[in-house]
């Protein structure tokens, strides 16, 4: 084992980090915004109609000028051109990581191995849209003649959340006659549920993988396909109710689809950057092939942004280097999500395995341990559900947890005063949160003095607000490009791969051990720990049959 590499927390600019920390860790943002009129204005940036006020941080000009040489130091520039250029800045798998061109115009060229893959990713998404045409206008019959009526995307991590969240975030926008469901676990109840009310004559089924050897997704590919066996009986149905999502031809065929009806990939889109490639072929048969390109080009707008702007005004950077200032300065673990827009509500859920299968690592890019914290915990739901269930914990717990709040000016379903309502919630919290309501107020509210100290709330309660006008497929697609890049600036600080997942492994390798010693009268000797032995025995005992 090689030693900790010092370059990091030896560096001058992390020692500066350090010592400003100390001098400024107590101070309170309400006298940050005393001293500063012009506080709320100025430590804000906005970029292609992404409003990020910042200034309800624990932080100073001086923090930021520190942290921003951070990134300097950290060669964050030169990570940046490298990942657009299509660098293998993946090491451990040598591979480019270019979830950038799945949204690069159609001028544009990248080339991977001698390759430009811009034409490739155009004509997959030209495949994808006609294909979503046919589907969408009931031109494609399934094998009884009958038009398609419901979607069900089977697949998992990347392959699931992506679509999923994608889907409920734009279901303002999608074709309502045709219905969508989302199967990830390997848990027979989620399939189940999924298709016990369907006919399979106006089932499509969408098999999402890359690899095309996720168990989960595989044995729940098989089991809809038997489903729909059982009900169309002939074999040729598959072609007709069955497409397939991968990097993996060879296996795709073997599964029995068709690979005409195969939309491909690569592999230089890590699983959890893949909803806007064929992966979202569920998302594009939801909203339509012209609104899944005006995704796209909000997300290109991000990546020209990210590419191009300053670091003092640029969107992930700035969201990286605060997250940075919590996780690594403050010990802070977390970081909580908190949507205010109902289509949100899966948000969070993706971004879980966008920041924490990328940053969750321990050994960085030359193989050394890490000398310092990565990849915070990341948490949430949508306000104002949230606000009845664990605020509580944000506003007078023990733990520091910074909050990215997201909101929209404008709701698409307006209804009475609910959306003023919604917001007025949304600006009230992170203003609680950051000033608190110290003794002198909460006794001038004429409370007995027994609840006085439960009732003061400390304030300093870090907090992001991302304001947008509108949820749009654009605006959409602009806030998920933001967070990929935030999670890529702070791997590239943290000096880690940010694009592999090593691990996943040791845990999917063992329970392919464990299978066979759950089978049915399987008396196969058990050599695990006495922990696992135990249990395996008591679910063998207790299995019916
Ligand atoms: O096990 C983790 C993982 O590899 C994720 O990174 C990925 O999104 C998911 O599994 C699904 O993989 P696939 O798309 O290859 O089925």
């Amino acid at each position: 084992m090689t030693s900790p590499n010092p370059t990091l927390t030896a560096s001058p600019a992390w020692n500066a980090l350090q010592t400003h920390h100390a001098e400024i860790r107590d101070t309170h943002m309400r006298s940050l915004f005393q001293a500063d009129g012009d506080r709320g204005q100025r430590l804000t940036a906005e970029a292609l109609g992404i409003y990020l006020d910042y200034s309800k941080n624990r932080i100073t000009d001086q923090t930021l000028k520190l942290l921003l040489d951070l990134a300097e130091q950290s060669g964050l520039r030169d990570r940046i051109d490298a990942m657009f250029r299509g660098d293998k800045i993946n090491a451990t798998e040598q591979r480019a990581v270019l979830h950038v061109a799945l949204r690069a115009a159609k001028d544009q060229s990248i080339v991977v191995d001698g390759e430009d893959v811009v034409p490739e990713v155009h004509a997959v998404l030209d495949k994808m849209a006609a294909y979503c045409d046919r589907v969408r206008s009931g031109q494609w019959k399934g094998h009884t003649g009958k038009s398609i009526r419901t979607i069900v995307n089977i697949g998992i991590g990347g392959s699931d959340l992506g679509p999923v969240m994608a889907y409920e975030a734009l279901r303002h926008y999608s074709q309502r006659d045709l219905q969508f469901r989302f199967v990830s676990n390997i848990d027979g109840t989620d399939l189940s549920e999924a298709i016990q009310d369907l006919d399979p004559a106006e089932t499509l089924f969408i098999v999402a993988s890359k690899t095309f050897t996720t168990q989960e997704t595989l044995t729940n590919a098989h089991s809809a396909r038997d489903w729909c066996l059982a009900g169309l009986v002939d074999e040729a149905a598959i072609a007709k109710h069955f497409v397939a999502v991968s990097t993996n031809a060879e296996q795709v065929a073997a599964f029995g689809i068709d690979t005409a009806n195969m939309f491909g990939f690569w592999d230089w889109v890590g699983g959890r950057y893949s909803f806007d490639s064929a992966i979202g072929l569920s998302l594009m048969l939801s909203i339509g092939p012209d609104q899944f390109r005006e995704m796209l080009a909000g997300m290109h707008a991000m990546d020209r942004h990210f590419q191009t702007a300053p670091f003092e005004q640029n969107l992930p950077v700035l969201l990286a280097l605060l997250g940075i200032w919590y996780n690594n300065f403050f010990d802070a673990q977390s970081v909580a999500i908190l949507p205010y827009d109902h289509y949100l509500g899966k948000l969070t859920a993706y971004l879980q395995q966008l920041d924490m299968e990328s940053n969750g690592k321990q050994t960085d890019l030359d193989g050394n341990p890490v000398d310092c914290q990565t990849g915070p915990i990341i948490w949430g739901a949508p306000g104002t559900n949230g606000q009845h269930a664990f605020y509580q914990l944000i506003h007078q717990g023990t733990k520091l947890i910074p909050c990215d709040f997201i909101g929209f000016c404008e709701t698409l379903n307006p209804l009475g005063n609910h959306h003023d309502l919604l917001m007025a919630n949304f600006f009230a919290q992170t203003e609680a949160l950051a000033m608190g309501k110290t003794e002198a107020e909460v006794r001038a509210d004429g409370v007995d003095d027994h609840q006085v100290p439960h009732r003061i709330f400390a304030g300093n309660h870090p907090t992001n607000t991302i304001l947008i006008d509108r949820l749009t497929p654009e605006s959409f697609g602009k806030l998920i490009a933001l967070y990929e890049h935030k999670v890529f600036v702070q791997g590239t600080i943290w000096n880690i791969n940010s694009f592999d997942q090593w691990g996943v492994e040791l845990g999917k390798v063992l329970a392919k051990k464990i299978v066979p010693e759950l089978a049915s009268g399987s008396s196969q000797p058990l050599q695990h720990d006495s922990s696992t032995n135990t249990l395996i025995q008591r679910y063998r005992d207790a299995k019916p049959g």
